[in-house]
This record gives C-alpha cells, sequence and structure tokens, in this order.
C-alpha cells in the first residue's frame, strides 16, 4: 500500500443515486479518476418523492455496471486498490444496506480496508477535491446507454461563482476554523469545524430542510420533480419590470437571536397564497413571481444566519454544501454578502462552494472524506479497518460527529 498516493474506491447509495468513484489523494490534494452516477429522478418522478424500496431493488440493479464503469473509466483494477468507502447513514435504509452490503461484500473479497463515511461530511468534503482533474459525468443518461455515451469533460466544472470576485478554494489545506452552511434535501445546519473531521453543531432547521421546502413549493405548484431545479427555473424567469403580482413571503427566524432555521411556515405561507388564487395557477407570470419571492426568502434567511454566525465565531472560511448548492442565487448571494463582511471587517473571510457537477449526490465526495479520514487516522485504527467487512453498522439516523 502506497503511504504516498492512496486510491480509494468509493460508494454513495444513501437515497436515489447509485454512485461510484474512484479518487487518488495525496497530502494536499483528492483528485478524482472517475466519477459514475446513476440517477432514479425519473423513476421517482411518477411519485412525487424517492420510495425507498424502489431505490434500494434500483440500486441492485445498477451497481454492478456502475462499479465496472467506474474502475474502467479510471483505468484501475481491484489490486490498485487501497482503500474502500461507504456512505454508511443517514438515509433511507433499504438504499444504504445495498451500498454497505456491496462495499462489505468487496472488501471481504479482495482483503481492503472499508470504512464508513457520514452522507454530510461527503457533501463538506466535495469542497476539497481539485478542480483540474477529468471527471466522468453521464448521470442523465440511462443505464443501457451509460457505457456508450459516458463522455471525459475536462475542466468543465470549475467552482467559479458569475459576479463574485471572491478566489475560490478547492485544496485540502484550507483555512480553519470553517463555518459550513449545509443545505440538502434532508439536512439544513450550520456546521463549525475548528480542523478537519470535527464537527460542531451550531444550528439546524427544527422542521423541513431547504431541500425539502423547494421540493414541497413545486409540488403545490405542479412544476415537476426534482423540486429545487424546477423552482430555480421558474425563478429565473421573473423579471420586475413585467410582475403584476405583490407577492411577498416571510423570512422565518431571521431575526431570533440563534443559528436555528424553520422552513415548513414558509412553505405553508407559499399554499395559502396559491389557495386564495386558484385561478392563477396557469399564468406563467404567477407561477413565476410566487417562485422568485419564495427562492429570494430562503436565500435571505441562510445568506443572513450564515454572515451573522461568522460574526459571532469568526471562521476563516465559508464552505457551501448539498444539493441546494448548486443554486445559483445562492451562491452568488452567499459569496457577495461574505465579499460585503470583508470590505466592512479587517479580517478576510474566504468562500469555497462546490464544483455544479458534486453537489448532487455523488460517490466522489465520500471519497474524498475518506481520504482525509485515512490519512488522520492512527497505524491501529488503520489495521481494524481490515475488519471493516464485519463490523461496519448502517445508520438510518446517523449524527455528524
Ligand atoms: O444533497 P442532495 O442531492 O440529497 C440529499 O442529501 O438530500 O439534495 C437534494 C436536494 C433536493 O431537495 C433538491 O430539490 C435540491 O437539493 N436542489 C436544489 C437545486 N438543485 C437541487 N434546490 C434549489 N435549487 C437548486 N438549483
Ligand atoms: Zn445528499
Amino acid at each position: 500500500m502506497s503511504s504516498l498516493k492512496t486510491v480509494i474506491l468509493a460508494i454513495e447509495t444513501s437515497c436515489d443515486e447509485t454512485a461510484v468513484s474512484v479518487l487518488r489523494a495525496d497530502k494536499d490534494h483528492c483528485s478524482i479518476l472517475s466519477n459514475i452516477v446513476s440517477s432514479q429522478v425519473k423513476l421517482h418522478a411518477k411519485w412525487g418523492g424517492v420510495v425507498p424500496n424502489l431505490a434500494a431493488r434500483e440500486h441492485v440493479k445498477n451497481f454492478p455496471r456502475v462499479l465496472e464503469m467506474a474502475l474502467g473509466e479510471a483505468g484501475v483494477s481491484p489490486a490498485d486498490i487501497d482503500l474502500i468507502a461507504v456512505t454508511n447513514g443517514p438515509g433511507l435504509i433499504p438504499a444504504l444496506l445495498v451500498g454497505t452490503g456491496l462495499a462489505k461484500t468487496l472488501a471481504y473479497v479482495w482483503s481492503k480496508p472499508l470504512v464508513g463515511i457520514h452522507h454530510i461530511e461527503g457533501h463538506i468534503y466535495a469542497n476539497f477535491i481539485s478542480n483540474e482533474v477529468s471527471v466522468i459525468s453521464n448521470d442523465q443518461l440511462p443505464i443501457s446507454k451509460q457505457n456508450a455515451d459516458s463522455k471525459i469533460f475536462k475542466n468543465k466544472y470549475p467552482s467559479v461563482i458569475e459576479n463574485c470576485k471572491l478566489k475560490i478554494d478547492n485544496s485540502l489545506n484550507k483555512k480553519f476554523p470553517i463555518l459550513c452552511l449545509v443545505v440538502s434535501g434532508g439536512h439544513t445546519q450550520l456546521v463549525l469545524m475548528k480542523n478537519h473531521l470535527h464537527y460542531e453543531i451550531i444550528g439546524q432547521t427544527l422542521d423541513d430542510a431547504a431541500g425539502e421546502a423547494f421540493d414541497k413549493v413545486a409540488r403545490i405548484l405542479n412544476i415537476g420533480y426534482p423540486g429545487g431545479p424546477a423552482v430555480a427555473r421558474w425563478a429565473m424567469k421573473f423579471e420586475i419590470e413585467n410582475s403584476k403580482f405583490e407577492i411577498s413571503f416571510p423570512r422565518p427566524m431571521m431575526n431570533r437571536n440563534n443559528f436555528d432555521f424553520s422552513f415548513s411556515g414558509l412553505k405553508t405561507a407559499v399554499l395559502y397564497e396559491t389557495k386564495k388564487h386558484p385561478d392563477l395557477m396557469k399564468d406563467k407570470g404567477y407561477i413565476s413571481t410566487v417562485c422568485h419571492e419564495f427562492q429570494q426568502a430562503v436565500v435571505d434567511v441562510l445568506v443572513g444566519k450564515t454572515i451573522k454566525a461568522a460574526e459571532k465565531y469568526q471562521p476563516k472560511t465559508i464552505l457551501l454544501a448539498g444539493g441546494v448548492s448548486a443554486n445559483k442565487e445562492l451562491r452568488e448571494q452567499l459569496g457577495k454578502a461574505i465579499e460585503k463582511h470583508n470590505q466592512s471587517n479587517r479580517s478576510y473571510l474566504s468562500y469555497s462552494t462546490p464544483r455544479l457537477d458534486l453537489t448532487g449526490d455523488n460517490a466522489a465526495m465520500i471519497g474524498a472524506a475518506a481520504a482525509v479520514r485515512w490519512q488522520k487516522m492512527p497505524a491501529a485504527k488503520k489495521k481494524e479497518t481490515l475488519n471493516g467487512w464485519k463490523t461496519l453498522a448502517t445508520e438510518a439516523n446517523m449524527e455528524l460527529r
């Protein structure tokens, strides 16, 4: 086993993406050799949400092809792999068990160390993956077409943020403390990291996660699934000068003296608004106004609370993570708020966002977290991971720790 470069095989099946990635990591960088994501979005769309048992069945069906592709694209054989990493929580238990079961089997058959990674730790560590590597992404294709149509994109997804001059740092050597805004379909949390792998949750949602609110609003408006990108697309169509509707939604918990969030009332406000105007549900101007106002309310609360937390905890870096970090307005407005904060404070706060192709669920992020865990692990503990195939636990409600 090379101590300088570690080749990692990472597996993620916690929700509706079957994902396998091969990465190479050293002390300073973690780069992707292959990153295959097979999405089940179309399958679950007709149910309006992810059906756990259906997701598990698809993972079982898709995994062999996805694994074969990931190894093939990376050009590695099982003998080259130093470590296997798998998401072992939180998530949908039938879906998680497919990934952990398969990871354990591979670890046993190939005699490899196995580490479990928290899904949110993965989202955070997506920010630590280098930009300048080739990436294979064919996530939108049906599995039967993936081999033929997979492409290698070089430098296709830099973490640039339009209209924002801040430099984005994707090396493993970001400056701590890091304040992470985690926004996904299942989580909305402000997490303070004083060092690698140390997490202190300073605030979180008391009810719905931000992504969940996007999904529910999309369902109310009947504009498609998954809801986040649909709401964002409609919001983009909104134009102030053309809008004849005056709609405003609350900014829940915005001025409370803590770092918790609540999005369930905001979703209800959207429901009440649309119930008042059933006649307008076919009016494109109305739908785009509702989406724009809703999105802005969510962004205001997320940005406002993050900056307030930065004032209190004085981090050196602010990091955005999770599926909702794909939202252009959130990326940009948080960037601008940090710039403004920097102008009025002496300290310089840097900003990190994941590459767009790594915002949603993928296995590369799980591999990146595993790379750091492996690097920091004492030798005795490393030895224990050789028993991972029989000891690794799977937890639906795992805490970030
Ligand atoms: O992290 P993720 O892929 O899965 C979980 O770990 O939950 O996050 C998925 C969530 C969904 O709720 C989806 O609607 C939301 O991220 N999302 C977005 C956007 N893209 C995905 N929300 C707002 N704007 C987007 N562009
Ligand atoms: Zn996720």
